[in-house]
């Protein structure tokens, strides 16, 4: 593999990979989060790095382990990662993976809260950065092919079409994540990849082959 690192058909291409879930503080021991083990972004960034692009991997607290051959940027929060991001780019294409809270607490501090008798304390909400929407509808420094994920539970294609209209991206790779498909947390995926011109269903594949696969087709449109 080591051989290989550098040569291939993204060789020259720089490539930023968003993946994992974020993580937002309640408190300084307690957070929301979404559930993502990591290991489809993960399996994303370690097929294009086998092709000869040169990954960023800017990923929040994953299961998996980063790949070997990337450059990481570990963080915690969506605002972290939207930083991380804005630092990373330019870059030719960008995946958008992770799993991003959508709402942060607001007025999380660094005092534990405490059980009381007087209640249970309220948590207040605020909305996160959409990082996949601000990537894709910058006027400056946008990579030219931008690729996000809809994780849905239901009316996969539909709320899939509509993301893609909705943040400006270029394609979305569409997944049925309720629980009877075992996909959450599992080693296999099956995706719908909606383009500019055309939905297509993959098979059910092991992560390793969507990812093999996303990212042939990356090297065929960046070619
Ligand atoms: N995303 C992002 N930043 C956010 C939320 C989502 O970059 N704050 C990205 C994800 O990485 C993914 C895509 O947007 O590529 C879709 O995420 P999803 O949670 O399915 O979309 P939302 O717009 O948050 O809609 P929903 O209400 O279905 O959660
Ligand atoms: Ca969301």
């Amino acid at each position: 593999v080591e051989a290989q690192l550098g040569d291939g058909p993204l060789k020259g291409k720089r490539i930023l990979v968003t993946s994992g879930p974020t993580h937002e503080p309640i408190d300084p021991v307690r957070y929301i989060a979404n559930r993502s083990s990591g290991a489809q972004g993960t399996a994303i960034a370690r097929a294009l790095a086998a092709m000869g692009a040169e990954v960023v991997f800017v990923t929040g607290p994953a299961d998996v382990p980063p790949p070997d051959g990337v450059e990481v940027v570990a963080v915690q929060t969506a605002k972290e990662m939207l930083a991380a991001v804005g630092q990373a780019l330019p870059a030719d294409a960008g995946v958008f993976a992770a799993a991003v809270a959508d709402w942060h607490v607001e007025g999380a501090g660094d005092r534990k809260l405490k059980k009381s008798k007087d209640g249970l304390p309220t948590l207040s909400f605020a909305e996160n950065p959409d990082i996949l929407k601000t990537i894709s509808q910058r006027s400056e420094g946008r990579p030219r092919l931008v690729v996000g994920f809809a994780a849905e539970t239901n009316d996969v294609l539909a709320h899939a079409t509509a993301k893609r209209a909705r943040k400006g991206c270029d394609w979305i790779v569409a997944n049925d994540v309720s629980p009877a498909t075992g996909i959450m947390g599992g080693s296999e995926n099956a995706v719908t990849l909606i383009t500019e011109d055309a939905t297509e269903d993959w098979p059910r594949m092991s992560k390793d082959a969507v990812a093999t696969r996303l990212a042939a087709r990356i090297a065929a449109a960046l070619a």
